[in-house]
């Protein structure tokens, strides 16, 4: 289909690859999550519901590469598309530049930081999969009420945000949802969002405004620009989160001040808020931020500066915009009764 268009339709995240010289712990931590693991010389293979990964820990292609620049992290994802020939040749002409030695056998264009993006078709999909033994029209394990990748986000130096969004939208039609920015007392950061068109890919592009917030640090630690969360969609976030909590994932911790400032910035949301403030689970959407719910919860750093996020959406579109500020209005509050400030 692509070569009736003026860029590559993508249609679904169809793998996230990571990629660090100690597989053993990608491989306990994806476990922990609940993941299906399988191997197969020498890669692993991770399935809950529609979110596959990919653990490569080879030499002599890609993935040693990106190791080279960033020792461990996700190294590539697959985009799926209608022709993956096509769509290559098609991105090239669209200014994309080839990956060279991609491990997967799959073509595969560059992407952010020495992270690569595959050009995944039914056909070698289906062949990747298979290699591990494993076929997604009867597969599919279900475990913490998981279900895909909702948005992935990219960390990216001063000017980055235009450029990737630019190359998003050149290469693949994605367009600009919604942009932000979120302003602490001492550093700030901002964020535009990506999506494709059927809306299965979105991909929120951050840079830093100082050199020392979130953004800044993970570009030093990561040594450049990367991905750095990723964010799992689930069902029912409380089961999610109760089985994550008691397989020993360690989450961000939230103050309490945090939920005393919930029924006013959220009015009417009508959730559990001893069920909330129990799995210290963040809460945002309501007229302020777009209309419905959205409830959230992060993960400490789990593969070097790249957390995981887990979401579950009642109706709200947005990313937790309202939380940045909360969770810094709760950390004031908590300083003032502390005498602090
Ligand atoms: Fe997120």
């Amino acid at each position: 289909m692509e070569e009736n268009k003026s860029f590559v339709e993508v249609t679904d995240i169809s793998f996230i690859e990571f990629s660090g010289s100690h597989p053993e712990l990608l491989d306990d931590l994806f476990k922990q999550m609940g993941f299906n693991v399988r191997e197969k010389d020498g890669m692993f293979f991770y399935n809950i519901a529609d979110i596959n990964f990919i653990s490569n820990p080879t030499s002599g292609g890609s993935a040693e590469a990106f190791r080279n620049k960033h020792v461990r992290g996700a190294s590539a994802m697959g985009f799926k598309v209608g022709n993956s020939q096509k769509a290559y040749e098609l991105a090239l002409s669209l200014g994309a530049e080839p990956a060279e030695a991609a491990d997967l056998g799959i073509p595969a264009i560059k992407g952010v930081g020495a992270a690569i993006i595959y050009l995944v078709d039914e056909a070698n999909e289906h062949t990747l999969f298979e290699k591990f033994g494993f076929d997604k029209t009867c597969d599919k394990f279900s475990a913490n009420s998981l279900a895909r990748v909702d948005h992935l986000t990219h960390n990216l130096h001063t000017g980055g945000v235009s450029r990737m969004c630019k190359f998003y939208e050149d290469v693949f039609g994605f367009s600009r949802i919604r942009k932000f920015d979120i302003n602490g007392k001492k550093t700030g950061l901002f964020s535009e969002v990506v999506s494709s068109a059927n809306g299965r890919v979105v991909i929120p592009l951050n840079e830093s405004k100082d050199d020392k917030s979130q953004i800044a640090e993970y570009l030093e630690e990561y040594n450049g620009e990367g991905i750095q969360h990723i964010a799992l969609l689930c069902d029912d976030i409380f089961d999610t989160v109760g089985s994550l909590k008691s397989n020993g994932i360690p989450f961000q911790d939230t103050l309490d001040t945090y939920y005393e400032q919930v029924e006013e910035r959220v009015p009417g949301h009508g959730e559990d808020m001893e069920a909330l403030q129990q799995h210290r689970i963040l809460i945002d959407g309501g007229e302020a931020q777009g209309g419905g719910l959205l409830l959230q919860i992060f993960t400490k750093n789990s593969i070097g500066p790249i957390f995981f996020e887990f979401i579950e959406r009642k109706g709200n579109k947005g990313f937790g915009e309202g939380n940045f500020q909360a969770l810094f209005d709760s950390i004031e509050l908590d300083q003032e009764r502390r005498g602090v400030i």
